[in-house]
């Protein structure tokens, strides 16, 4: 066991050291960064400050906006499928379990597609849009900066199951949650360092009250949770009712993007359960946890390439979707 520790911490530091910008290269696939430096040039420029304007209106948005593209890229992969209303034979993501009264962002999209039409009509997909916005929204908070390699289409359907069953939810398992990752390509430095977006952003009391009070069906609380902490969230996270009152998913630092999360995590002040399983049920998820807490480039830097990784997953490309005119619906 301690050789395999060390040979998966080996491992990580490597990956510490390779440049961000070379990472995407092993993934292969048809998307690259320059993808639309010809046909429109400006729309990395445009999307990075329509983020800017959201964010600074409201910082939460850039962990919404982070947050929207895992929730898509989990559903059918990164085709922008969560964008999609009801109606016209969809059935909106948007109402799924993970999603309804909680992801939020859509108008932010829109208003970035509304100027990217102005300037190229029909030319930059909503999917890609999604990333790019992932990643400035990241940068603008403090986070990473990298390339993203675009050239996504959008998909021409939505799939309300897989989003109810794709995507883990606050109370699964570890085991769970890492094999809903490996389902999608995706390994344990994922999802430690995924995770790590919990570092801004609001949850809603309903994700966790049952940490609260009946964690193990025994009406006690989560003997995981700081005892202290636990009481200071009953306060505003009742037994009954408040189920749409918000927390900070990291209270030190809600709006910066950086290890903190990872730091609270190591004092048993993780929000969501899915938070303190990191270090609870698996001693090389602990040792990644660990290992950010401690250095907070390590984690920037995984942070990027998992999010590069996950932006991969199942794009459509070529001939396959299509470029919608408008987010929310499929062209006619
Ligand atoms: C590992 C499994 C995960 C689970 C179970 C999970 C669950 C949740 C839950 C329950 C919330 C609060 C939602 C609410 O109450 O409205 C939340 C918020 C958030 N999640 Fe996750 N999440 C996971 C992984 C991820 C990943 C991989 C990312 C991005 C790469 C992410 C980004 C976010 C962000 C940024 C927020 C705050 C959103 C906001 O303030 O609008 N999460 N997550």
């Amino acid at each position: 066991m301690a050789r395999s520790i060390s040979c998966f911490f080996m491992a990580i530091t490597l990956l510490a050291f390779a440049p961000v910008s070379l990472c995407y290269k092993g993934y292969g696939g048809s998307l690259y960064p320059q993808y639309y430096e010809k046909s429109c040039p400006r729309a990395l420029e445009i999307v990075r400050s329509e983020v800017a304007k959201a964010v600074a209106k409201e910082a939460r948005m850039a962990a919404s906006l982070i947050r929207l593209s895992f929730h898509d890229c989990f559903v059918q992969g990164c085709d922008a499928s969560i964008l999609l209303d009801s109606g016209n034979g969809i059935t909106s993501e948007k109402n799924s379990n993970p999603n309804r009264n909680s992801a939020r962002g859509f108008d932010v999209i829109d208003d970035i597609k509304a100027a990217l039409e102005k300037e190229c009509p029909q030319t930059v997909s909503c999917a890609d849009i999604m990333q790019l916005a992932a990643r400035d929204s990241t940068h603008l908070s403090g986070g990473p900066f990298w390339e993203v390699p675009v050239g996504r289409k959008d998909s021409r359907s939505a799939s309300l199951s897989g989003s109810n069953n794709n995507i883990p939810a606050p109370n699964s398992t570890f085991q769970t949650i890492l094999n809903r990752f490996k389902n999608q390509g995706l390994d344990l430095v994922d999802l430690v360092a995924l995770s790590g977006s919990h570092t801004i952003g609001n949850s809603r009391c309903v994700s966790f009250r049952q940490r609260l009070y009946n964690q193990a069906g025994n009406n006690q609380p989560d003997s995981t949770l700081d005892q202290y902490y636990a009481a200071q969230l009953r306060n505003r996270c009742p037994r009954s009712g408040g189920d749409s009152n918000l927390f900070f998913l990291d209270f030190v630092s809600p709006t910066k993007f950086d290890n903190s999360y990872f730091k609270l995590l190591l004092a048993n002040k993780g929000l969501l359960n899915s938070d303190q399983v990191l270090t609870t049920k698996n001693e090389a998820s602990l040792q990644l946890v660990k290992a950010y807490a401690e250095n907070n480039e390590l984690f920037l830097q995984h942070f990027a390439s998992s999010m590069i990784k996950m932006a991969n997953i199942s794009p459509l490309t070529g001939s396959n979707g299509e470029i919608r005119k408008n987010c929310r619906k499929i062209n006619s």
